[in-house]
């Protein structure tokens, strides 16, 4: 569990109690689905500079999400963590197709999406907006 500001910031919770039951409930849908959003770590240093992973939305889909620590982007470490975990979730877990679910003015997660060879789909519905729903597998 990290317990500085900036770590906290990370996963985007603003207290401590909030970030405790987001990372309990990671830890749970790991356990029930073998996948989850994990953290993403740097190599170099060692330090946390986001989350990215997969989950089950609402409707059943896998969603593959990716969030960086706002100084970190600029540098690919969306896109390579987004790669791996679509990679985890179509070869490894055997998954017939993932999605990402972007808010349309979104263009850095669109070029993440488009960088990892996702398709658009289509509009819809999810988290009380309208999402673009990218799409990859078959
Ligand atoms: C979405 C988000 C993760 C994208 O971050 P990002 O830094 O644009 O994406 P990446 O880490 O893949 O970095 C890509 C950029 O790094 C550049 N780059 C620099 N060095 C690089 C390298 N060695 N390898 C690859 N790309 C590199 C790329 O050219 C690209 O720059 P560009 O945007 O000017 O073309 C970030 O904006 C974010 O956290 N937003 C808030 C949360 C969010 O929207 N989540 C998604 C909900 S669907």
């Amino acid at each position: 569990m990290p317990n500085d500001a900036s770590a906290l910031l990370v996963i985007s919770e603003d207290t401590i109690d909030k970030a405790r039951d987001w990372i309990e409930h990671a830890i749970a849908e790991q356990e029930l689905e073998g996948f989850s959003i994990w953290p993403v770590i740097r190599k170099d240093t060692g330090t946390l500079i986001g989350r990215c992973g997969l989950h089950r939305t609402e409707n059943g889909d896998i969603e593959v999400a990716w969030v960086l620590a706002r100084d970190q982007c600029g540098q690919g470490f969306a896109t390579e963590a987004a790669r791996a975990a679509i990679d985890y979730g179509l070869r490894v877990m055997k998954l017939n197709q993932l999605c990402a679910l972007i808010l349309p003015l979104n263009s850095a997660s669109v070029a993440v999406a488009n960088r990892c060879e996702m398709r658009f789909d289509r509009v819809v519905r999810a988290y009380k907006r309208d999402m673009l729903k990218y799409t990859i597998g078959h």
